[in-house]
């Protein structure tokens, strides 16, 4: 895999060759796109993206143009296909032929929905593989589901500044694995799994993958179909810029979703929800995947975001994703390893997600000094610093600047 934007980050040694590299940044009017606070540099944007003018503007006219005087009328004007709308069109960005993604409730939910499907597909397998290092909502919506069932979790144990890889995988599961669940970018350590062999090695031993694409979606090329993946969930809110509880989507692969079934059978999952008939009868596509009324208006804000990623096109969004984070790696490395800070995210750029994961004894309260200073990261314990790096509206000075104040913290100045 090339690298592309790998060779951008070598000779920056002063802010002005920041700034140059801002000057020539074939996306740099897409910033303007979106509201920030002057007075903060933000780097969280893998947490929660920022607000999109659009946004703004597309709620304030359906509040006031449709809720407000189309009233209920609005649900058969175009509301009630927003999860399937809106859901081709994020399957549209993560190699998904149509009428395969649905958007949902929270990532959470989807997630316990997909878990659950998988595992009604997989009787008399007793066995869960996923890894200590995943995110804490899949980790415990696996163990309840164990529980609930009666099945075992297989805990995989990575290198903590990578993920998973298949060869490791392989090893773990077997005859009894039913499901086998990663996060594709990894939340702590950035690292992007390699989703087609990860799913093989599944497939393999009999069983299941479902993926978490919560930080790839709109920061990395996925290609679910053709990586063979079986079910993946993934929120809107981090590059996807789908504001604050956001509403998630699901994938389940076409030739899974005649079978499929979920635990949470309500009126909009059915084959036509408006008969109102006794008894439960999935519908035949993935509306299946649905139990109640869409949140529209959160919809309609994923829309807009959705619609800048497609403008900005993933792979120019790659490209700057790979240039900010070896920027930030090579900054760390020649300004900041004096004062013990490391990188503690993969070094090569083609298996490293658009954040950068950096550790130092006293992260938790430099991340509040930088919070104090203007500059937004997280803190993830024991001992990391998460710099979100939005290809779409962070600029290299911005990287350089954080870098700087964090330089500054740590000489006491
Ligand atoms: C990998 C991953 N999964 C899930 C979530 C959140 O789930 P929910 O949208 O249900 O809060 C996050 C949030 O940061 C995440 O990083």
């Amino acid at each position: 895999v090339s690298d592309p934007g790998a060779a951008v980050h070598a000779d920056v040694a002063t802010r002005e060759q920041a700034a140059a590299l801002d000057a020539n940044d074939p996306l740099r009017e897409f910033r303007e796109l979106f509201e920030l606070p002057p007075d903060v540099i933000y780097l969280d944007g893998n947490s929660l993206g920022p607000l999109p003018r659009s946004t703004r503007d597309r709620l304030r006219e359906l509040v006031e143009g449709e809720w407000g005087t189309r009233l209920i009328r609005g649900w058969d004007e175009g509301w009630i296909d927003l999860p399937v709308t809106v859901g081709d069109q994020i399957g549209g960005l993560l190699g998904a032929g149509p009428g395969q993604t649905v958007m949902g409730d929270s990532t959470s939910v989807c997630f316990y929905k997909l878990a659950s499907a998988a595992l009604e597909l997989r009787p008399g397998r007793s066995e869960i593989v996923t890894d200590v290092d995943n995110f804490p909502t899949d980790r415990y919506v696996l163990e309840g589901i164990a529980q609930q069932r009666g099945l075992e979790i297989v805990w995989a144990q990575f290198d903590r500044t990578r993920g998973p890889v298949a060869d490791e995988v392989a090893a773990l599961v077997g005859e009894r694995t039913a499901l086998v669940s990663f996060s594709h970018v990894s939340y702590r350590s950035a690292f992007v799994a390699d989703m087609a062999a990860v799913t093989r090695a599944a497939h393999e031993a009999g069983a299941l993958m479902l993926w978490d694409l919560s930080h790839s979606v709109g920061s990395v090329p996925v290609a679910l179909d053709a990586d063979g993946a079986d079910l993946a969930v993934g929120c809107t809110y981090k590059y996807l810029n789908g504001g604050p509880g956001a509403p998630a989507f699901m994938y389940v692969r076409r030739e899974l979703l005649p079978e499929v079934g979920q635990p949470i059978w309500g009126w909009l999952g059915r084959r036509d929800p408006f008969e109102m008939a006794p008894g439960y009868e999935s519908a035949a596509d993935a509306r299946r995947l649905l139990s109640g009324t869409p949140p529209v208006l959160g919809l309609a804000a994923v829309q807009q975001g959705a619609g800048i990623v497609s403008r900005a096109g993933i792979d120019r969004i790659r490209e700057k994703g790979i240039a900010l984070t070896e920027l930030a790696i090579a900054i760390v490395d020649s300004r900041l390893a004096d004062f013990g800070v490391s990188v503690a995210s993969p070094r090569e750029a083609s298996c490293r997600g658009a954040h950068v994961a950096i550790t130092h004894p006293d992260a938790r309260a430099l991340c509040a000094g930088l919070i104090e200073r203007g500059v937004i990261v997280d803190f993830r314990g024991p001992d990391v610093i998460r710099l979100g790096l939005s290809p779409l509206v962070t600029r290299y000075v911005d990287v350089w600047d954080a870098l700087e104040v964090l330089r500054a913290l740590l000489a006491g100045s």
